[in-house]
């Protein structure tokens, strides 16, 4: 009994030790409550930068209207196609909407991979991989006979004057087509769907990811109005008013405005906040100097910023006996999924020795017990940023509405979101 109890202690101890080093040497990673209510106030201002005409053309956060103007109010029905391309793989669904007194949808989804040679290729090949896709769907569900409205949720910037149109402003993420920035892709889709003569579809809108999750939400919930998305990036979306929208004409209701918040940070705001190891990560990226916001808090950057933050430590001494592994030198070896499956209640321990011995490293318990810690650090400092910014939407909404208090909803989706353990 006595050895049990001074083994807990000595594990205890040690577990301190090792924690207290970690937060030592990460201290510019953990974010204080001031520092987050001044990312508040700083994306706040953001957000009136892009909303006005004047300042719009050199906001890094563009506040583009969706020319989504209310949320769904259960009326709805009908069958729809709908493509959904931005995310870690591409998918196509069909959706049904009943309205049989209650509300109820049915939805039916084939997921397809994004090989680089589709994400990183040219524009045409990219329009014809998604045209395909949607065939094949449409042939695995026997609906190439039907004439059925299309949605498609292409989520990266694009400039809207209307629901049906959208120019690409610049590619994010892993992205990097050729020859499609600048240009309406709602017409390159058309284009793509046109060369299959046995099916007829036309594409009735063009939504941001966040912009879907918010009308997927408002669906079920009528109080919903923000919708936010923390998958292989990050961004969000909320209805303004449109007295407030300087780049759309009239003052009538509201508008659902697409943040694009992965670029906060982009004119050099946030630098203060950026580590050695989030510039690291940025220089490595296949868009350097973008989307800053964004790789301190999707699933696309954490991984990596995990590697580099180990990969100095272990320089330093402080990890592994000073051993570095060709592994742990590998751009992209360590994942979002490493990083969940290391902060994972109960297993993580034993899933951070299986990791990193994966890696060729040769952990002691110390070092799983401070890289376990590293990573709650990486996820901690990403929740706080989306807190910080969502709070910023929720202030200006609740003064939009001049409360001092609101109820509202938020709707969710993302990868990093749904499947992270804490
Ligand atoms: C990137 C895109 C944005 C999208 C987000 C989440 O930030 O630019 O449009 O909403 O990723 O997928």
């Amino acid at each position: 009994m006595f050895a049990v109890h001074l083994l807990a202690f000595h594990f205890t101890k040690l577990k301190e030790d090792q924690i207290k080093k970690v937060d030592r040497y990460l201290y510019h990673m953990r974010l204080s409550d001031d520092v987050l209510l001044d990312v508040m106030a700083r994306f706040q201002a953001e957000m009136v930068k892009g909303l006005g005409r004047d300042t719009n053309p050199t906001a890094t956060v563009k506040m583009l209207p969706s020319f989504v103007r209310s949320l769904p109010d259960g009326s709805e029905k009908g069958d729809f196609l709908a493509v959904d391309l931005g995310g870690s793989l591409f998918r196509a669904h069909e959706v049904k909407v009943f309205d049989d007194g209650k509300q109820s949808s049915q939805l039916e989804s084939k997921f397809y991979p994004t090989p680089k040679e589709v994400v990183q290729g040219n524009g045409t090949e990219l329009f014809d991989y998604i045209a395909d896709c949607l065939v094949d769907f449409m042939e695995a569900k026997n609906l190439k006979h039907k004439k059925l409205p299309l949605g498609f949720t292409f989520s990266f910037p694009c400039k809207q004057t209307k629901l049906d149109e959208g120019f690409l402003l610049g590619w994010t993420k892993n992205f990097k087509v050729r020859g499609v920035q600048d240009t309406d892709v709602v017409v390159s889709l058309r284009k793509a769907l046109q060369k299959h003569k046995d099916i007829d579809l036309d594409v009735l809108a063009l939504v941001n990811d966040t912009v879907g999750t918010m009308m997927t939400c408002g669906y079920d919930d009528q109080r919903c109005e923000v919708g936010l998305v923390i998958g292989t990036g990050t961004n969000a979306c909320y209805m303004e008013e449109m007295r407030h929208i300087d780049l759309v004409a009239g003052d009538e209701g509201r508008m659902c405005i697409n943040t694009e918040w992965g670029a906060f940070g982009d004119d050099g705001a946030l630098e203060d906040l950026r580590t050695e190891f989030d510039r690291e990560l940025d220089l490595g990226s296949i868009n350097p100097g973008k989307q800053l916001f964004e790789k301190m808090i999707s699933s696309l950057y954490l991984g990596e910023l995990v590697r580099l933050i180990i990969l100095k430590m272990t320089k330093e001494g402080l990890l592994f006996n000073g051993k570095v592994s060709t592994a742990l030198l590998t751009k992209g070896k360590i994942e979002m999924k490493h990083v969940s499956a290391m902060e994972k209640y109960k297993e993580g321990l034993s899933n951070t020795k299986e990791i990193l011995t994966e890696l060729n490293l040769f952990p002691s318990e110390e070092d799983c017990i401070a890289v376990q810690h590293v990573c709650t650090i990486v996820s901690f400092r990403s929740a706080n940023l989306c807190a910080a910014a969502l709070a910023a939407i929720l202030t200006r909404l609740r003064e939009n509405k001049k409360l001092l208090r609101m109820r509202t909803t938020v709707g969710i989706d993302g990868g990093l979101y749904k499947t992270h353990p804490q």
